[in-house]
């Protein structure tokens, strides 16, 4: 199925200078980039992103870590991207994440981890309206 999901690339991938391997991976498996922004995120926005997980322990330095620096928030088109998204990811905790992946080849840390990219569809709707206006989202066809 054809859907959108959200992407983020976070403030520690942004340091490390990761944002064009990032953005790279994903193009070349064949995604189409329909959004793109550079953002700081305050943290009323961190919260909101994270709303479902405000009851876990981490849940602060969550907030904190993500308003702490610039994040590439994405919104990425194509089939089945939600779930083929988060497999280019690779699992959270870094002793699952397989090495090819994404978090697997650059992440060490559960919470610094790298990217961030919707759970599900219904997530994907509500994150990339939290995190865009509709004229920042750009609907395109390739050029003839
Ligand atoms: P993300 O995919 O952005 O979605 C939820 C985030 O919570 C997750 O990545 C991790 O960064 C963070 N997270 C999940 N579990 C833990 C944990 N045990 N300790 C710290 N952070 C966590």
């Amino acid at each position: 199925r054809r859907e959108r999901t959200f992407t983020a690339i976070k403030p520690d991938a942004v340091h490390r200078g990761l944002v064009g391997e990032i953005i790279s991976i994903f193009e070349r498996k064949g995604y189409k980039l329909v959004g793109l922004k550079l953002v700081l995120p305050d943290r009323k926005l961190a919260e909101n992103h994270y709303s479902e997980l405000r009851d876990k322990p981490f849940f602060p330095d969550l907030v904190d870590f993500i308003s702490s620096g610039p994040v590439v928030a994405m919104c990425w088109e194509g089939k089945d991207v939600v779930r083929t998204a988060r497999k280019l990811l690779g699992a959270t905790n870094p002793l699952e994440s397989e090495p090819g992946t994404i978090r697997g080849r650059y992440g060490i840390d559960i919470g610094r981890n790298v990217v961030h990219s919707s759970d599900a569809v219904t997530t994907a709707e509500r994150e990339i309206q939290l995190w865009f206006t509709e004229h920042e989202l750009v609907d395109w066809d390739p050029a003839v």
